[in-house]
């Protein structure tokens, strides 16, 4: 098995990005840290920020070029960069849908497509990206971040296929609710914030409800171990839902027939 030394992590620059850099650094990893800022929250040795948004395709091939050129090397790649974004179906706007689509989703294809070539030469890779247990468990009023969510764990497992054989291996990390910046980062349609929508109600309840879990949610550090023990495994497993809890519903949720589910989850969040 080739030891990992050397990760590019993109939304480095604050929660589960920062916490799993630290974590893989203090283990001795080289970890570039990619985000638009390009900047860390608590700068560390052995972790260098690099300015990289991930919609840009040119600046995302640099930079997996600068590493290789610098280290000789890249052994894995946490693909995480990304964001939220809140509203009924009803009223969003095309380019509101877009533009989740294009960091979480397209960002995420472009990181992965830059890397892929160069694992392909070494005959080793890992591709480890951070999905949401929303990408099997759909919340109301995030109908577009569920939806991208499950696109980015469908991509995975299909990838996952398609690369058996080559050396190259991809994991897909579903984390629950996790208190980052996530929270105050998320975007609003303008539909969500009219006064008078029919969802008012609903929406005002819901959106308490998944602030405080969010707010009250795990330690990024978490979900980082959870990304440490998949990069030192000989096999990585191609889905992982972080902490005993999280799990156990994400297998209830496989369990209970579609129609019980979406009761229990409307029951809970509006
Ligand atoms: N927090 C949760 O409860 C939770 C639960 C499940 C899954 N997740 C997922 O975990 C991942 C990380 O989120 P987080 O909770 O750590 O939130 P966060 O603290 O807001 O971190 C988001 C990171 O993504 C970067 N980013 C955003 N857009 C980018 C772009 N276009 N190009 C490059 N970097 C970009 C941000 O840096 P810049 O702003 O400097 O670019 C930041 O480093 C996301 O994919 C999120 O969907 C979070």
């Amino acid at each position: 098995m080739e030891e990992v030394k050397v990760v590019l992590i993109t939304g480095g620059s604050s929660g589960i990005g920062a916490a799993t850099a630290r974590i893989l650094a203090a283990q001795g990893m080289k970890v570039y840290a990619a985000s638009r800022r390009g900047k860390l929250e608590t700068p560390m040795p052995d972790i260098i920020p690099i300015s990289m948004d991930v919609n840009d395709w040119e600046a995302t091939q640099l930079a997996v070029a600068q590493i290789v050129r610098a280290e000789g090397r890249l052994d894995a790649v946490v693909v995480n960069a990304g964001s939220g974004i809140y509203g009924p179906v009803e009223g969003t706007l095309e380019e509101e849908a877009r533009h989740q689509f294009e960091t979480n989703y397209f960002g995420a294809v472009k990181t992965i497509q830059a890397c892929l070539p160069v694992f392909r030469e070494q005959g080793h890779g890992r591709i480890i990206t951070v999905c949401s247990v929303m990408s099997v468990l759909q919340l109301p009023f995030q109908g577009f971040y569920s939806s991208v969510k499950a696109a980015l764990l469908s991509l995975s497992e299909s990838l996952s296929m398609e690369l058996k054989g080559s050396g190259i291996q991809c994991s897909a990390i579903l984390p629950g609710d996790v208190a980052t910046g996530f929270t105050s980062a998320r975007k609003f349609t303008a539909a969500s914030e009219d006064p008078a929508s029919p969802y008012r109600s609903k929406m005002d309840k819901n959106l308490k409800k998944i602030e405080a879990d969010e707010r009250g949610g795990m330690k990024p550090e978490v979900i980082g171990k959870a990304i440490l023990k998949q990069l030192k495994r000989k096999k990585m497993r191609v889905r992982v839902i972080p902490r005993i809890d999280y799990a156990a519903v994400g297998a209830l949720v496989r369990l209970l027939p579609e129609k019980s589910k979406l009761a229990l989850i409307n029951i809970l969040y509006t």
